[in-house]
């Protein structure tokens, strides 16, 4: 069999439109771009994340955020999202535990609670600002909830994780320092918050986390990582992911309407939403050896991207007309966002969880619920990061 180089693959530009995806994965499962090879199927990205021998690597979102080296630098390395192997096993299990799919399902009053709360803190308006005052707002009180911090953490808790996060996937170099701040000061609040909680152990995600330390055999300096990723991953994609919810729901207003008409199509209309809009646009994973990837040669050390906007289009996997959002679309597919296998996200389970509970909540709440102006949405090559989602509520 003859095996095709990646130099030979059609060209994928930076910044295409779906129909440019769609016109590319129609040709082939892969295509390359400035970055390295781009995996555009849904089943050939699902492999890709599976691959034993394709490994993510955050280093090199780390070098492209120009952080080469210092402590900060340190600190990072030594996280779950940077280690492999046995070390890796040790650091996910904790948080794997503590996020099972029966703990997330357990957490969906807790979601649904939040949501009521911020519809009442809005209710007396006419207009409100969906993005701050629901998304920015939901993901940092459910962290505060799981850890048993103060509510009035929240707001920190959601610049702590933006500006740690953020910067970082954007590749936005002018907030270098702000990313630096933020690691360090989420690390001070975690080392202070499990100090404190340490005297008084109960039953929140902290808590467990210092009693699995032994167990797991986390050093201080783990422990404190494992809550600083908690913050970290838990806040900022879901706050997006859920303003993209109400902004593909809103965009159309028959798609809020068939909702309020079938209020128990959310879940189905909800994982719609994560399908045609996804926060992450690319997962990257780079191989620790040559390989073949379906008769593509695939040096050790490059740039493989499974092009989740692409992938989560490919008519294979999510039948016909998968630029349009069908709200009970049955398929076969499976989200390629949240990732799969050995990286996959911890919180695929209650992310989805957040979303689905909030926007039940105020299809009850604001059934006349209708965008106030377009909302806007800036991509970039990882992730997309809601701008602007002004709404009138009657
Ligand atoms: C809609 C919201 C979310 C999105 C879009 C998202 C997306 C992702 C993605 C793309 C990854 C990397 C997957 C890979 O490389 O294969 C990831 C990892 C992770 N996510 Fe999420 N996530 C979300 C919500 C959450 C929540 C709510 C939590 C925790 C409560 C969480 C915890 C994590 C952790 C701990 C990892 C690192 C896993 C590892 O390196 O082993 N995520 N997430």
């Amino acid at each position: 069999m003859t095996t095709t180089e990646i130099a030979e693959l059609p060209l994928l530009e930076p910044g295409s439109p779906p129909a440019e995806l769609d016109r590319l994965r129609e040709l082939g499962w892969a295509a390359r771009s400035e970055r390295g090879l781009e995996v555009l199927r849904h089943d050939e990205c699902h492999a890709v994340l599976k691959h034993p021998l394709l490994r993510t690597r955050w280093s090199e979102r780390l070098d492209a955020f120009e952080l080469r080296e210092g402590p900060v630098r340190e600190m990072w390395d030594r996280m779950l999202i940077s280690s492999q192997g046995p070390a890796r096993k040790r650091l996910r299990r904790p948080l794997s535990r503590l996020l099972s799919p029966r703990t997330s399902e357990s957490l969906r009053d807790v979601s649904r609670e939040i949501a009521e709360d911020l519809a009442d803190e809005i209710a007396d308006g006419d207009t409100a600002d969906l993005l701050e005052a629901v998304a920015w707002q939901l993901p940092p009180r459910m962290y505060c909830h799981l850890v048993s911090a103060d509510k009035r953490f929240a707001a920190t808790a959601a610049a702590l994780s933006d500006g740690i996060i953020s910067p970082i996937l954007t590749v936005d170099l002018s907030r270098q320092q702000e990313s630096v701040d933020a690691l360090i000061e989420a690390r001070r609040f975690a080392a202070e918050h499990i100090r404190a909680r340490s005297a008084e152990l109960g039953d929140d995600f902290t808590s467990r986390l210092i009693r699995e330390q032994e167990k797991s055999g986390l050093s201080d300096a783990e422990l404190v990582d494992e809550a600083v990723t908690l913050m970290a991953a838990s806040i900022d994609n879901t706050v997006h992911q859920i303003a993209i919810a109400f902004g593909v729901l809103l965009e159309e207003r028959s798609r809020w309407e068939s909702l309020l008409r079938e209020p128990g199509g959310v879940e189905a209309a909800v994982d719609e939403t994560i399908r045609l809009r996804p926060r992450f646009g690319s997962i990257l994973r780079v191989p620790i050896e040559d390989v073949d990837l379906f008769g593509v040669h695939v040096p050790a050390g490059s740039q493989v991207h499974v092009n989740v906007r692409a992938a989560q289009r490919d008519p294979r996997a999510f039948g016909d007309a998968t630029d349009t959002f069908v709200a009970d679309r049955q398929s076969t597919g499976q989200h390629v966002m949240f990732g799969n296998g050995q990286y996959s996200c911890i919180g695929r389970f209650l992310a989805r969880i957040e979303v689905q509970e909030c926007v039940s909540v105020f299809l009850e709440r604001f059934p006349d619920l209708r965008l106030d102006g377009d909302w806007t949405v800036r991509h970039t090559p990882v992730v997309s990061e809601v701008t602007s989602l002004k709404v009138r509520l009657r």
